[in-house]
């Protein structure tokens, strides 16, 4: 099979067809971490099912904490930035406000860090351990202004909670 930049199997242009796409990989994530608690293979599945899942993405991602830096971790797209500091950049701004940061215009975001010069808007979603401490974020980026809105946020959320389950 050939995969195009992004071989999507969901059209999301309704809000009924996006909440049936997050059913559908809230039920396929479970699936595939189910019995596994390996962050990095864990991780790594949810990046592929959403990167392949979600129409209109060039690269979604985690990174994860180590001291005050955010280190890149498994991900779908092209080579990024492997260290982002706590407080810089849509990631390390994430982890400082401890939510969900939907960014429609990267170009208007200041401090973004770019990555990948297509990219247009992004989506970042913290990560946590068992105790609430934030340990990673989620990244996702579009090539597209205005990808991304609360309900995409609140889909990305609902599957970053069954990841956090897995951790122990
Ligand atoms: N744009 C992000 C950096 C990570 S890349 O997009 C993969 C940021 O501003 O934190």
């Amino acid at each position: 099979m050939t995969f195009t930049l992004n071989d999507t199997a969901y059209g999301t242009d309704t809000p009924a067809a996006k909440h049936a796409m997050f059913d559908d990989l809230r039920s396929q994530l479970t699936g595939l971490v189910h019995g596994e608690s390996n962050l990095v293979a864990n991780s790594a599945n949810f990046s592929s099912l959403v990167f392949n899942a979600m129409p209109g993405l060039n690269w979604a991602g985690f990174y994860f904490l180590q001291g005050d830096e955010l280190v890149l971790g498994p991900f779908q797209g092209k080579p990024a930035c492997i260290r982002i500091k706590k407080g810089r950049g849509v990631c390390g701004t994430t982890v400082v406000e401890g939510k969900s940061i939907v960014v429609p215009d990267v170009h208007a975001f200041p401090g973004h860090i770019a990555c990948d010069v297509n990219s247009r808007s992004e989506l970042v979603v913290p990560v946590r351990r068992p105790n609430g401490e934030i340990m990673g974020v989620f990244d996702l980026d579009s090539p597209l202004p205005n990808r991304f809105d609360q309900d995409d946020a609140d889909g990305i959320e609902a599957l970053v909670a069954i990841l956090e389950k897995t951790l122990v």
